[in-house]
């Protein structure tokens, strides 16, 4: 089989001819920085949004960009001309490759740049019907979790305690509130009233959260950002995770335990067909353009 095409420094090459020094930052410290952006029939889902996001991590680690976001965009629909579908595409930045491994940053190293197109897994419709079982985990991250920073192990740790549970996702506690999950974003609903944990350091600011708090405001669901104690997700009547490949899905048990009634909420319901439109009118106006 030929290896599939990705982006390397400005080239396009296939993945098996990429070579990365093992000095890179990236390699040695985890210092670099990604993205992570769906698309669906070659039309990427916010894409600028989650340019700018780069760009915010990007400035939170001291590191250049070097690509506008224009540029960013034309690399990207480049990549997925060799790969028709719906795909995730990943991008990361490092900060390159110096002489020496030295916790200092060097200064004038030019950034080593990488992108795949990988394909899309969205939940199954299974998945979307039943809902899925999460763990929960203290948040033992760091205070950074805003960056979206490829120095992912806390994350990976995180996951991998809902791995070993057979579980989809692990749902994190700070100081007894809820941040996010290992690698999504949580909602929970109670009474009606859909409840988001704050835009701050503790969590990574979703650009599906983003855009379930515009179509949250489009279809007239009551929504509010504020801290969630870890009592009220335990005694929810709906949790959601969000993410850019899970899309929205209801979380139907923590711990073992139902959430709510055990099913998909009549909350969850909504937003997923709301989710649902957004994504297919971005289909079609990829068939007119
Ligand atoms: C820790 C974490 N939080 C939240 C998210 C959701 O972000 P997005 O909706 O931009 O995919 C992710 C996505 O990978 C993540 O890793």
């Amino acid at each position: 089989m030929t290896a599939p095409i990705a982006h390397f420094n400005g080239e396009l090459l296939p993945l098996d001819q990429i070579h990365i020094s093992p000095l890179d930052r990236g390699f040695i410290f985890g210092d670099g920085v990604y993205e992570v952006i769906p698309a669906y029939g070659g039309r990427l889902l916010r894409a600028r949004e989650h340019f700018r996001r780069l760009q915010r991590s990007m400035d939170e680690i001291g590191l250049a960009n070097p690509h506008s976001v224009d540029e960013w965009i034309a690399h990207v629909n480049r990549l997925l001309a060799h790969h028709p579908g719906n795909r995730s595409v990943y991008i990361q930045v490092t900060r390159g490759a110096p002489p020496n491994r030295d916790h200092v940053i060097p200064k004038g190293l030019v950034p080593t740049v990488f992108m795949m197109a990988s394909p899309l897994s969205t939940p199954s419709p299974e998945m979307v019907e039943r809902g899925v079982a999460c763990v929960s985990a203290k948040d033992f991250r760091w205070e950074k979790c805003h960056i979206k920073s490829t120095s992912l192990l806390g994350n990976v740790l995180a996951r991998q305690v809902s791995a070993e549970a057979g579980a989809t996702e692990t749902i994190l506690f700070r100081d007894g509130f809820l941040t996010e999950a290992a690698a999504s974003n949580v909602f929970i609903v109670k009474g009606g009233v859909v409840a988001a944990a704050p835009r701050d350091n503790h969590i990574l600011l979703g650009i599906t959260y983003e855009l379930l708090e515009e179509l949250a405001g489009q279809g007239k669901i009551r929504y509010e950002v504020r801290p969630v104690a870890e009592a009220e997700v335990r005694s929810a009547d709906e949790i959601w995770l969000t993410s850019s490949t899970k899309e929205v899905l209801a979380v139907t048990t923590l711990d073992g335990k139902p959430v709510g009634s055990g099913s998909p909420g009549p909350v969850f319901r909504r937003m997923h067909a709301l989710f649902q439109d957004y994504k297919a009118k971005l289909a079609s106006a990829a068939a007119v353009a």
